[in-house]
């Protein structure tokens, strides 16, 4: 046990919540058949490493028909962007309880979608099956008509949606063994653009392109090509945008991270872009048996930072202010894996992306999806919340603007992330256990905290919101929270989300396979001052 001695010399400059020094040490306790750990949590207090927005907790929405079928599964049912049940009171209720959420609308389909404007002139029919396009995604392009767009923008404003709009960035292309090459034709979508402002629809960000940097996924576009088409979307932008307000952000591209590739994207869009969007499905494709096994293994967990650090570090050796944002993040790729991407377990893997992203400057993380796949917050068919759902609630509550570093010590099962609270005083602390048989007793330790004034004295109480899976089972799509069962009502409302409290000078409980917000209203370090 060398780093007690670590943990030792460390204690003599921190000041620790519990105000006990006792604890120090890892033990073993007996507890029936499981073991219980003690742990150090450490929040480095000195100063914020990152910041996120707001509204960092992103979903999506999708074009897939229900004709799309993945591992003999058709997952996708209403649940597209042309078909979803817009007057359904769960959806509007599960929104509007981010208030606001933001929605990524794209997807695969996205650079075949055409929009129903008066200048289109072909028919304006849904996807269909195919196998005769010159990209191979089964389907034939898709129109979006300006009726289902009005729909659409009514439920947002309803809903209290930001809208991010994925545009179609293959038009007016060719297609020439692998790679999509020419300039982007820009009429449809700059008709697209003018008929929604002219309607006085609020676009948070005009996003440009699926998957299409780097090597793509069904076909690619170069770097200085895309750049210049992002130029001209910028000016177009610009032109369409003048004098009214608020203006829309612009990002790009929306696809896997590759170093040259964005670097060079970077270097020659001549600061068009204002974030850069990346996707990722690390859990390996959907069909895949063993993503739990890999969900709950922290080297796997770990595997997935040097994109985030890559391109953090390409973004601050780059002239532009452009900010990361993870467009679209679905785990298990090809729609997901019903009863994992679902089910309780996913959320060790969505609240680990969510605070791992955090910590290397992302300002937003979309969820693929909101509604669709096997991968949605939201049940496909009776739009309840999935356990992830509840995931990104608590998240969304408690989690602060400000990113604090933090070290666990005690076993590497346990994965911690710390903000400053949110809209509210001290820190929350998030605990992932991702082991089956441990339970851990941590200890908050603050590095750089305030002394507590006395008229603190009153608040020794911390929140507790324990997340667990029904009767212990992973694959459950049901959440408990504080051993209570978290379900929707049939009128649409969306359950209360309460805490426990617990008196701040015992450790924290962190069962096995079990998740923890911890709020910690007395914990006052310098960075959240
Ligand atoms: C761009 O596409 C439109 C149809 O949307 C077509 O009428 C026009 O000729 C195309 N422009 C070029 C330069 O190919
Ligand atoms: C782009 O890269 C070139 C060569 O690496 C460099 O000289 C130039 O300053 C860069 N331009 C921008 C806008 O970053
Ligand atoms: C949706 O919920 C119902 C009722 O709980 C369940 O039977 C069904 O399997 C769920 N569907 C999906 C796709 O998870
Ligand atoms: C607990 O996890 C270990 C791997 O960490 C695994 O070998 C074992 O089968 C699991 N036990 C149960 C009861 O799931």
């Amino acid at each position: 046990m060398g780093y007690q001695k670590k943990l030792l010399g460390m204690f003599f400059w921190m000041y620790l919540v519990s105000f006990s020094f006792s604890f120090i040490g890892v033990n073993c306790i007996g507890l029936g058949n499981d073991s219980a750990v003690k742990g150090v949590v450490v929040i480095h207090g000195k100063a914020f490493i990152g910041r996120i927005d707001n509204d960092f907790v992103c979903a999506t929405l999708d074009w897939w028909p229900p004709q799309k079928c993945d591992w003999g599964r058709c997952s996708w049912g209403h649940a597209s962007l042309l078909n979803l049940d817009l007057n359904n009171k769960i959806l509007l209720n599960a929104i509007k309880a981010f208030s606001p959420l933001k929605i990524r609308l794209g997807g695969t389909l996205q650079d075949m979608v055409i929009y129903g404007t008066e200048d289109n002139k072909q028919s304006c029919t849904p996807f269909a099956l195919s196998s005769k396009e010159k990209i191979d995604f089964g389907f034939t392009k898709g129109c979006l008509p300006m009726q289902r767009w009005d729909e659409l923008n009514s439920f947002f404003q309803k809903a209290g949606v930001k809208v991010i709009f994925g545009l179609n960035a293959l038009a007016g292309r060719s297609f020439e063994s692998g790679s999509a090459v020419g300039p982007w034709n820009y009429t449809n979508a700059e008709s697209f653009i003018r008929y929604t402002v002219a309607k006085k629809y609020t676009i948070h960000g005009w996003e440009f392109g699926n998957e299409l940097c780097g090597g793509g996924i069904g076909t690619s576009v170069a770097a200085d090509q895309y750049a210049s088409d992002v130029i001209v979307l910028r000016k177009i932008i610009q032109d369409v945008y003048r004098g009214v307000k608020p203006k829309p952000l612009i990002i790009a591209p929306g696809g896997f991270f590759d170093e040259n590739w964005f670097k060079e994207f970077l270097n020659k869009s001549d600061e068009s872009t204002n974030v850069v969007t990346h996707h990722i499905y690390n859990l390996g494709p959907g069909g895949d048996p063993h993503i739990v096994e890999r969900i709950l293994d922290p080297s796997s967990l770990n595997g997935v930072a040097g994109i985030f650090s890559s391109l953090k570090n390409v973004l601050q050796s780059s002239r532009t202010s452009a900010q990361a944002w993870v467009g679209e993040a679905g785990g298990a790729s090809g729609s997901g894996h019903h009863l994992v991407s679902d089910a309780f377990v996913n959320s060790f893997w969505y609240l680990d992306q969510l605070g791992m992203s955090a910590t290397y400057g992302t300002r937003t993380y979309c969820r693929q999806t909101l509604i669709g796949g096997n991968y949605g917050l939201l049940n496909t068919t009776t739009f309840m919340p999935n356990p992830d759902y509840y995931s990104a609630l608590l998240w969304h509550r408690l989690m602060g603007g400000r990113v604090l570093s933090t070290t666990f010590y005690g076993t590497k099962k346990i994965r911690t992330y710390a903000h400053c609270a949110k809209e509210s005083k001290g820190i929350t602390i998030l605990f992932l256990n991702l082991d089956n048989s441990t339970t851990v007793q941590a200890r908050v330790a603050l590095n750089f905290a305030k002394k507590p004034s006395p008229h603190n004295v009153g608040e020794s109480q911390r929140r507790e919101y324990h997340l667990t899976a029904k009767d212990g089972n992973l694959h459950s799509q049901t959440m408990v929270l504080n051993g209570n069962i978290l379900s929707g009502n049939s009128a649409g409302d969306i359950p209360s989300l309460n805490p426990i409290y617990v008196d701040s000078s015992k450790p924290i409980t962190v069962r096995p396979l079990s998740i923890v917000f911890a709020h910690i209203p007395d914990a006052a370090v310098k960075a959240c001052s």
